[in-house]
């Protein structure tokens, strides 16, 4: 095997080594060195919106062996700001974060979260976070502006991002046209190509030949890696399962292969299936704040009265702090109370998802992936006899 400790230089900012593929499926095993930390992949990114990770204190995330966590660029670049955040030093540093960072580039969780943002060639026009009254726009300059402020080791291009279920081929069409555009803006502003990373985003929702013209207008552009965007929002299973396919199939072998925003256990065991290596999504720190544990079997709503008087860890297996240490009752009995129950949930959300990725990659290392596969599944959905 390839000695990968530190073979990040000053002039490659990312080295990504394939370790082990499955024989039946896409899956594979890699290396990913950054300029932070290496990543073992298949990875799922914890994010942390504002440079913390929600629920949690900076002594629980190293007990949780975490190597990469992302952060949203536009909330980082309202407050504190690319002056403030340049003069620590960068976000690793303000933050004291020694793994590595991932920033996304802000268009998407403005169209996500502000139903009235605006797209146009420009960028993405939205109403201040700040001061309603006012509006702010968000071009690709701009968001590579505040990204290389913030220093992350990978930085994503901003993208024109459709929902899945649009019906509307010709927008959509055009939204592929102008990620491409917006990307060769990205990359003519980005000002640190020997530290950061940035990565072009695959859109075209579910329609295979717009998939297929945005991936190939991708790979023809020197980068490191890509990522796989506009799903998992609101389409069937089936539906987002195949685009996955489709995309992975459409990219290089040897460079990672990142999909945004999935992060349900059930989606992360697909879709390394499928060949991807990196994933994010809020999702296991925003139940946990709701009350919901996360186990192989499915989620556990701690605020049920069944657990009322449920002696048992949240899981057996889990060797989180939370387990080892408080009962599902104690847990019911408290889950009202937000702030300490939502760390406990939290921590072992995040422990949950650390250790399905570890397994996932040590069965694909093993060679018994399929097997693991077939185990999750009849686990999570027990045949009736
Ligand atoms: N997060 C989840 N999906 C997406 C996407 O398509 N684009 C960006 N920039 N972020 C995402
Ligand atoms: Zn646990």
């Amino acid at each position: 095997l390839v000695n990968t400790t530190k073979m990040v230089t000053e002039k490659c900012p990312l080295v990504f080594n394939v370790l082990a593929e499955c024989e039946t499926t896409k899956a594979r095993v890699g290396k990913m060195c950054l300029p932070h930390s290496d990543v073992d992949t298949p990875v799922f990114m914890p994010v942390g919106t504002q440079g913390t990770l929600k629920g949690l204190l900076p002594d629980q995330i190293d007990s949780l062996g975490l190597q990469i966590m992302l952060s949203n660029t536009y909330h980082l670049g309202t407050r504190p700001g690319p002056e403030i955040l340049e003069k620590a030093g960068g976000l690793h540093n303000f933050m004291n974060w020694h793994g590595s960072l991932l920033t996304d580039s802000g268009g998407f969780q403005m169209v996500s979260l502000l139903k009235l943002a605006e797209i146009n060639e420009e960028g993405v026009k939205f109403q201040s976070l700040n001061d309603q009254k006012s509006e702010v726009m968000l071009t690709p300059e701009h968001s590579i502006h505040i990204q290389n402020a913030i220093g992350a080791d990978i930085i994503m291009q901003l993208d024109d991002v459709i929902k899945t279920t649009s019906p509307d081929k010709d927008r959509i069409e055009v939204s592929v046209h102008r990620t491409t555009r917006w990307l060769d803006r990205c990359i003519k502003a980005h000002k640190n190509p020997n530290t950061q990373n940035i990565f072009p985003i695959v859109q075209g929702t579910l329609y295979p030949d717009l998939r297929e013209l945005s991936a190939k207008d991708h790979v023809r552009r020197d980068v490191r890696g890509f990522a796989i965007g506009g799903l998992s929002g609101g389409e069937s299973k089936d539906d987002f399962w195949k685009m996955v396919h489709l995309s992975t199939g459409l990219l290089p072998k040897d460079k990672p292969r990142y999909l945004m925003g999935v992060g349900f256990a059930m989606d992360l065991v697909v879709c390394s299936a499928l060949g991807v290596d990196m994933f994010d999504c809020v999702f296991p720190t925003r139940t946990a704040r709701f009350g919901c544990a996360l186990t192989m079997t499915g989620q556990l709503n701690l605020r049920q009265k069944n657990y009322k008087k449920d002696f048992r860890p949240i899981d057996e297996n889990c060797t989180c702090s939370t387990c080892k240490t408080y009962t599902r009752a104690y847990l019911h009995g408290i889950v009202t109370v937000q702030t300490v129950a939502c760390h406990l949930l939290s921590v072992h959300n995040v422990a949950f998802q650390m250790r399905l990725m570890k397994t996932i990659r040590d069965s694909i290392t093993n060679g018994t992936f399929p097997e693991f596969v077939q185990k999750y599944f009849l686990n999570l959905f027990p045949e009736k006899d």
